[in-house]
């Protein structure tokens, strides 16, 4: 594996690669590995000759008062990780590097945003967009890696790829979960031990609202059920959102037969998750 940590280097090995008529998959993180990244990064290296993972915790993607300071960073721990499961390249850029200078021009994201985390985390997406911009533009992927976990990114950006005419295929791979069925994160670590104990009822309630949309298609009584389900817990948590949409627009329930995104966010003490479940092919 080759740890690159500036562009210009980045730049020659991707186009030695190109010249060589190899097909380059991109796996964008934020670092502090886990198995959902590993599970990007397997399939990246199944479908692909060369896989580039890049770690880089991007400030334009987290709000003032958010946690890009006390973000989980372990650089030695993710090498490891990292070589282990098959990366050719690991780009580990500064924030001085992809960020030089005050940007010319800016990003923002209009459509998919107005909701969830798009409405909460003012400016989130304008940042994941221009990393990914700037990413996919040294990188020059055939195909992105992304997890379905992050249900509005995903919808997001595969707007934006598809408006701008980024030469690449964005590939969406399912969450994986622990084994009680608690989504796989960089926050996890953040849980208490009885806060982990009972995340796993975000997952619960999720899979019984499934069959619910099926079933009822009662919007109000489906997102009570899930409420009712996870504040049968003890520990303290907030629900910060909990709501459902067309997917991939990410607007009003109108069709019960197109997809649909069950969105929820649900704050403990110190961690912050989010979980979803689409129902109907995407
Ligand atoms: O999902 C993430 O970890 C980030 O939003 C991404 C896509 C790496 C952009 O910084």
């Amino acid at each position: 594996m080759k740890i690159i940590r500036d562009i210009e280097t980045l730049k020659l090995a991707i186009a030695l690669h190109k010249k060589n008529g190899r097909t380059i998959g991109f796996v964008p993180t934020m670092g502090y590995l886990h198995e959902g990244h590993l599970a990007l990064a397997k399939a990246a290296n199944e479908e692909n000759d060369v896989v580039v993972m890049s770690i880089f915790v991007n400030p334009t993607q987290f709000g003032p008062t958010e946690d890009f300071e006390s973000y989980p960073r372990d650089e030695m721990r993710d090498k490891s990780f990292a070589e282990e499961h098959g990366i050719d390249i690991l780009f580990l850029p500064s924030v001085e590097m992809m960020y030089p200078d005050r940007l010319t021009a800016t990003i923002h994201a209009k459509r998919r945003v107005s909701v969830l985390d798009g409405a909460l985390r003012e400016g989130h997406f304008d940042g994941v967009l221009t990393v990914l911009a700037k990413f996919f533009h040294l990188v020059q992927p055939d195909s992105a890696y992304f997890g379905q976990k992050d249900a509005q990114q995903v919808a997001v950006v595969q707007g934006f790829v598809a408006d701008y005419f980024f030469p690449l295929v964005i590939r969406i791979i399912p969450t994986v979960r622990e084994e009680d069925g608690l989504a796989k994160s960089s926050r996890n670590v953040y849980l208490t031990e009885q806060e982990r104990k009972e995340a796993s009822t975000i997952h619960e309630a999720l899979l019984k609202a499934r069959n619910e949309v099926v079933e009822l298609r009662d919007q109000a009584g489906i997102l009570a059920n899930i409420r009712t389900i996870i504040n049968r817990n003890r520990s303290h948590k907030k629900i910060v959102y909990l709501d459902m949409y067309q997917y991939p627009s990410f607007e009003a329930i109108e069709d019960w037969e197109k997809p649909i995104v069950i969105a929820i966010c649900v704050q403990y003490s110190k961690a912050r998750l989010i979980d979803n479940e689409i129902i109907g092919g995407v």
